[in-house]
């Protein structure tokens, strides 16, 4: 059986610690394979509610083997605390596998990173402030700090040394900061090694040689499509790839292993942090989709901003991640509105554009073309099967799909586990 990628199709904060929770009982493997504890993943199991940043959602599910990818970046102190947290509520962890090759968030990338938005003031982008730019971009400039150099001391000081060497000179002659002394980023790390160690392996051969034997191994995005670094509404967006893609190389599992790319799609939209969002609300039914939908972040505790159904943005979603099915959250959300707008196409500069334009300044000026759907009243919370769903809530469903491109295989119509109408296996 091959593998599966889950995804966020929006700005992230889809559902997808949901979706993978659900999924975690029949899969062997959950993998994160990019970014790190800036997200936030909701998962709610009977009366237990469990929010995850670093660790998989497959965490949860006690048959399963939790992996930290390569191209995931680690802060080793959020990490501790996270394990001994659920360990606390009676969650055994011990099955967990971190790469060797993942990279360190170090205390001084934290540091950077709340630095330079600081010194960005009204541009500033609006990040998590867990340092994950910042050590990406350690990563590409060669001086990162990876798991495996927490194992050698010498190697470990040298690498911190260099990383230093640059930064404090940033820190002290243009932020005006103290500098940061390599004995102490030292010493605090070696401290986190001999805990870490039991779960260090090497994760891209375990993965393969699982996918071999014929072992289901599902891919957990964090953040979302629009937030990609390379896809998303670059500069705000997060330093990573959420994208389909990012799951080959933040894992080390070639493209013609995966089989299915879910794409989690939100029935609403959200954005945190800055940047353009074409559909966003700032009148009463923006704040009722806040309300009614708690959309407040896991991570950071900010309101979400919140509007209408972008279809541009999930047609977007499908090509750029090659999606074969969407997983639709938080219908239950939308109950109660007469109509629905959905945003079908742009207008930009007084043209209609249907696809999502390349360029930031047309993205910018983007209008939404919205298109009304009929609403619905009755409680939706318990339908088990599409058919028990009111006529204009299979409309709206229906609508979506057309629109999106890629077949709605389960809808969310509450937080829970068993809230979920399935319309086709995802395994
Ligand atoms: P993630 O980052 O993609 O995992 O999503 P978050 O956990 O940050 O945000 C999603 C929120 O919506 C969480 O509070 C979930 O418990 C909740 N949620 C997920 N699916 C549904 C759904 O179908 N209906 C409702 N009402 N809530 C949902
Ligand atoms: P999950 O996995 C929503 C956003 C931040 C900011 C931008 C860059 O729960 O969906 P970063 O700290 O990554 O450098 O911040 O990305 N962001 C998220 N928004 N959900 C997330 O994760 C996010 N992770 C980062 O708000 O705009
Ligand atoms: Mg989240």
């Amino acid at each position: 059986m091959p593998a599966l990628v889950l995804l966020g199709a929006q700005w992230g904060d889809e559902g997808k610690g949901k979706a993978t929770d659900l999924l975690g009982g029949s899969v062997d493997y959950v993998v994160r394979y990019q970014g790190g504890n800036n997200a936030g993943h909701t998962v709610v199991v009977g009366d237990q509610k469990y929010a995850l940043h670093l660790l998989p959602s497959g965490i949860l599910s006690p048959g399963c083997t939790p992996v930290i990818g390569n191209g995931v970046v680690v802060d080793p102190s959020v990490l501790l605390s996270e394990l001994s947290g659920l360990n606390e509520r009676g969650v055994d962890t011990s099955k967990l596998l971190i790469s060797g090759n993942a990279h360190i968030i170090t205390p001084y990338n934290v540091t950077v990173d709340k630095v330079t938005e600081r010194f960005l003031g009204k541009r500033k982008i609006g990040t998590t402030g867990r340092g994950i730019g910042p050590t990406y971009a350690d990563k590409i400039n060669r001086v990162g700090i990876r798991v495996q150099d927490l194992y050698d001391e010498s190697i470990l000081t040298q690498k911190v040394e260099a990383a230093l060497d640059v930064k404090n000179q940033i820190l002290t002659k243009l932020y005006n900061r103290r500098a940061i002394a390599v004995g102490q980023v030292v010493e605090e790390l070696l401290g986190y090694a001999e805990q870490i160690k039991p779960y260090v392996a090497d994760t891209v051969l375990v993965l393969n040689q699982a996918l071999e034997d014929d072992k289901v191994v599902l891919f957990e995005g964090g953040q979302g499509t629009l937030l990609d670094i390379d896809h998303g509404t670059y500069p705000f967006v997060t330093s990573s790839n959420p994208t389909a893609g990012g799951a080959c190389t933040g894992a080390g599992v070639g493209p013609t292993k995966i089989s299915r790319v879910i794409g989690i799609l939100k029935a609403y939209t959200t954005r945190v942090g800055a940047g353009p969002f074409p559909t966003e609300l700032f009148d009463e039914d923006g704040e009722a989709l806040r309300r009614i939908g708690g959309e407040r972040g896991v991570t950071t505790g900010r309101d979400r901003r919140c509007g209408w159904f972008d279809a541009v943005i999930a047609r977007y979603a499908t090509r750029v991640n090659g999606l074969t099915d969407f997983f639709l959250t938080k219908l239950d959300v939308l109950t109660g509105w007469e109509q629905i707008p959905v945003c079908v196409a742009y207008e930009i500069d007084g043209k209609r554009v249907e696809e999502l334009p390349y360029s930031q300044t047309d993205f910018h000026h983007a209008k939404p073309v919205y298109e009304m759907l009929p609403g619905w009243s009755e409680d939706i919370s318990k339908a088990k099967s599409f058919s028990d769903l009111p006529k204009n809530a299979q409309n709206y469903v229906k609508a979506l799909e057309e629109m999106s491109g890629a077949p709605i295989s389960a809808i969310g119509v509450g937080p829970g586990r068993d809230e979920t109408i399935e319309i086709n296996s995802f395994l």
